[in-house]
């Protein structure tokens, strides 16, 4: 009888938490596609794009250019009502081109996806925006989407191997269009030249180089000032991927902490500026490694194993999304922005 009474209260017990699980789950729109695997039909819609610079939707264009299925990226509001997912750049809310449809009414599983490459110096008065956006994406780690400028990926073998610039005629480069005196690299670059020779190109100094000659120009030179123009952690840009690693030069970094470029460049690949006690110093340091053949050619031993993997195109960004789509927060709204 006491036997029968304890496996009954079990039994309830037991009964009473699989229901409030399974109810539970049945109102989790990340488990709605249990049973049927990821959601494979995904519609993510870009409000307007970037810097107002329209690239090509056509012929399913995750799946042609990035093999990604079931991802359908459109710009035509139309698909407002069907969007899983919306996205809006900050760049144009922040100068006022574009604004948020915040008259629209939002279908319940939508979501309204805030993107920004900027470092969070440059986004403006983000907070207009608190309780608006359930999604973030920037290069930022603590963004619910991550996308960095570039990443390094192993080689596969298959890889073409790389090849260091012989033909350096110059020590430093550096170019830059916005040439700002507030800015912490210009005094850098103010007292590095005081030591050594610095060749500037770009439209500051009006000598503009364009973008198939940005790679060539800068492979003559041992060493690539790669200067963010602003200081935020994580925030590493094309100049590291691309001016400095693609081109085969040296870059000498400017930005986050060591420890953020350690987390991401290959090993042995940089020299960053907070390394020395003074300008002076590494000035000398730049010089003596020039001259150390064995040496500077150790900077590029990381091409042995590895390769850059650029990101430059929204497509490419936004086709990625669906990725990750079944690891995205459901139900989050973001009261700060931009990390
Ligand atoms: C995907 O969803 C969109 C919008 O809901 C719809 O127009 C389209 O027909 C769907 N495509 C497939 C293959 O299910
Ligand atoms: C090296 O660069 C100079 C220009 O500074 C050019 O005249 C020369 O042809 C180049 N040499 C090689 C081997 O590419
Ligand atoms: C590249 O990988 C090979 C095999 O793991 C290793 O022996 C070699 O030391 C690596 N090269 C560099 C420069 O780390
Ligand atoms: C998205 O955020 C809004 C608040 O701005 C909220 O009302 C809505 O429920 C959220 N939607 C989802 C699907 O998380």
């Amino acid at each position: 009888m006491t036997l029968n009474l304890r496996l009954n209260k079990k039994h309830l017990f037991l009964i009473i938490v699989l229901s409030c699980i399974f109810a539970c789950l049945q109102k989790m729109p990340c488990f709605q596609f249990m049973g049927s695997g990821k959601k494979t039909n995904i519609t993510i819609l870009l409000w307007y794009w970037p810097f107002h610079i329209p690239y090509s939707l056509e012929d399913d264009i995750c799946l042609k250019h990035y093999s990604i299925s079931g991802c359908h990226l459109v710009d035509n509001r139309r698909h407002y009502l069907t969007a899983d997912i919306v996205v809006f750049h900050q760049h144009e809310l922040k100068i006022g081109s574009q604004t948020l449809p915040l008259h629209l009414p939002r279908p319940v599983h939508q979501r309204w996806l805030w993107l920004s490459l900027e470092a969070p110096q440059n986004n403006g008065n983000l907070n207009q925006y608190a309780g608006i956006f359930n999604l973030t994406m920037s290069y930022h780690p603590g963004a619910d989407i991550t996308v960095p400028y570039g990443k390094i990926k192993e080689k596969d073998g298959e890889t073409d191997d790389f090849v260091t610039p012989k033909n350096k005629t110059h020590l430093v480069c550096w170019v830059i269009s916005n040439y700002k005196t507030y800015h912490k690299r210009t005094r850098v670059y103010q007292e590095l030249s005081k030591f050594i020779p610095v060749q500037m190109y770009g439209r500051a100094v009006r000598k503009p180089v364009n973008q198939g000659a940005l790679l060539p120009t800068i492979s003559r030179c041992y060493f690539y000032l790669a200067f963010e123009n602003t200081e935020s952690p994580y925030y590493i840009t094309e100049k590291l991927w691309r001016n400095a690693f693609m081109a085969g030069t040296v870059p000498v970094v400017l930005g986050p902490p060591r420890s953020h470029y350690e987390a991401v460049a290959p090993p042995n690949s940089f020299i960053h500026v907070n390394d020395f006690d003074s300008i002076g110093t590494l000035a000398r340091f730049l010089k003596e490694l020039a001259g150390d053949a064995k040496n500077y050619k150790s900077y590029f031993s990381w091409h042995e194993n590895y390769t850059v993997k650029l990101y430059a195109d929204w497509r490419e960004r936004l086709c990625n999304i669906c990725q990750v789509y079944d690891k995205l927060p459901y139900h989050k709204i973001h009261q700060t922005l931009g990390a």
